[in-house]
């Protein structure tokens, strides 16, 4: 077994979950097609029902509530709208996702007012007047040196900072600076990648100051209601981090027998890693196990956005090149530790070299020889295989790593087929010893595509996993 694949009994695996004000792009669906493969491949290894799957809508706040407006309709119809475009997006990419929470589901609304009714009880949460620049794209509260010269958000260059006066229920966040830079100095892994670790920490040595987590409900009339205090609205961060308390509590995976991996963007790795765990110390919560931040996905040097025009939807690029082509690429060539610029040529130069040549053309290779040479070829047992050199950099969640190692098995094979050249064979002995060596390889290689490719890999076992194999239309026809 190795090393932290094992250490406990349960997995939870979760995803951000967006803002309702857009359908999502390829950028938001990198990051569930990482964490898909990495719950497929925990599956494997826990059980089924040992692992948990979640993603979703991030529905309050004043980002949603102003799109919803921009597009004459109310919040409510519109959250709901964007939300099941989503998700349709979502299942475009097959994401096996257990839970899909919406922040406007009744359990979440309950347990988040729960939670904050709690804190506020415990005294963490105390009520006082603030004055401060706050940014509606981030929703957060910015200090002049978060601004640029001209005092706009570097992130949100189009949105207007607002200089805010306003009474708030605070987070006593400064009471847990010494808690966080312990538990981040010192927890194994629960920063990931290592260098991000770093990031967290300098940014604690600025030193931190207690932080609003509600607004009055006459500024930011949509959200979940602070239930002493009708008039303010809990803090669209506090709420929707919650999200995954929600969710793995019912499931009873919020606990220490439970492996707790959040997957997210670089750009909200603070709110993870600094203030969901303050969160939860205040309530004596167990807290996550490994915060993941990946980079960002650009399109020739330039942000995704809306406004540049430059948005690519997931379920468009399935439509032309297929889902798994679409899954293998982002999960091979994306931002997993640093941001990356992807194109439609690029995708199309990989789709040739490592699917249609690659993995398609060595599956027809062997499929055309088995089935020319009469031989019958008796499947083997399909349980082995999860825990090999392969898969070791998935400890990690280096599903890039993974599938370097797996196309390197595609070389060697290629390779064992080019030196022993079937074809050429006579003594049917001998054949079916080179040719049963080859089928088992490419056995053992489709199972362990399962958890990044699974139709393609549901479609080669359905070709070899029998005795008489067969010749098969190409996996993936050349572009
Ligand atoms: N709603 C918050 C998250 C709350 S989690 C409790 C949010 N939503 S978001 O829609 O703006 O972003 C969702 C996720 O998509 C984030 O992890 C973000 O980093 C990621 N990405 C958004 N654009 C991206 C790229 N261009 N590339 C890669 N990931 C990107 O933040």
């Amino acid at each position: 077994m190795l090393k932290n694949d094992k250490e406990k009994e349960k997995i939870l695996i979760t995803t951000a979950i967006d803002y309702a004000n857009d359908v999502i792009h390829i950028g938001h669906a990198y990051e569930k097609i990482l964490a898909d493969s990495v719950a497929r491949y925990y599956r494997k290894i826990y059980g089924k029902e040992n692992v948990y799957f979640l993603t979703g809508t991030d529905e309050h706040g004043t980002t949603n509530y102003l799109a919803a407006k921009e597009e004459n309709m109310s919040v409510e119809e519109y959250t709901r709208k964007i939300s099941s475009l989503d998700r349709k997006e979502i299942d475009a990419l097959n994401i096996s996702y257990d839970r899909f929470i919406r922040t406007t589901d009744p359990d979440h609304v309950k347990t988040a007012s729960n939670l904050f009714e709690k804190a506020l009880e415990r005294g963490d949460i105390y009520k006082a007047e603030y004055e401060g620049f706050y940014c509606e794209g981030c929703e957060e509260y910015k200090t002049l040196s978060d601004l640029d010269e001209d005092k706009k958000c570097p992130q949100h260059p189009n949105k207007q900072i607002r200089l805010l006066k306003e009474e708030n229920y605070f987070l006593r966040w400064s009471a847990y600076e010494n808690a966080l830079r312990e538990l981040i100095e010192k927890k194994d892994d629960f920063i990931l990648p290592e260098n991000k670790k770093n990031e967290m920490l300098a940014f604690l040595e600025q030193g931190l100051n207690d932080i609003p987590v509600s607004r009055p409900k006459y500024k930011v009339p949509w959200g979940i209601s602070v239930p002493s205090d009708e008039e303010q609205i809990i803090y669209v961060w506090y709420d929707a981090l919650v999200n995954y308390y929600t969710a793995a509590k019912q499931k009873d995976m919020w606990n220490e027998k439970t492996k707790i991996i959040h997957f997210v963007g670089k750009d909200i790795l603070r709110f993870h890693a600094l203030l969901w765990p303050v969160m939860l110390l205040s309530l004596e919560l167990p807290l996550p196990d490994t915060i993941y931040a990946h980079g960002f996905i650009n399109l020739k040097g330039k942000k995704i956005s809306k406004s540049l025009g430059n948005v690519i939807r997931p379920s468009d690029l399935v439509k032309k090149y297929g889902v798994d082509a679409v899954r293998y690429y982002f999960l091979k060539h994306g931002p997993i530790t640093e941001d990356v610029d992807i194109s439609i040529k690029h995708l199309e130069e990989v789709y040739n070299a490592d699917l249609a040549n690659g993995l398609g053309n060595t599956v027809a290779r062997i499929a055309k020889m088995a089935e020319r040479s009469g031989l019958s070829f008796e499947p083997q047992e399909k349980e082995f295989v999860w825990q090999a050199p392969w898969s070791a950099p998935i400890s990690k969640f280096r599903v890039d790593l993974a599938l370097q190692n797996i196309w390197r098995m595609l070389t060697d094979l290629d390779k064992h087929i080019n030196e022993n050249e079937p074809w050429a064979i006579e003594d049917q002995e001998e054949l079916k010893n080179v040719l049963s060596k080859e089928v088992y390889q490419i056995r053992k290689i489709s199972l362990i595509l399962e958890p990044f490719i699974p139709s393609t890999s549901r479609r080669i076992q359905e070709q070899f996993f029998k005795d008489r194999i067969r010749s098969e239309e190409p996996l993936f026809p050349k572009l």
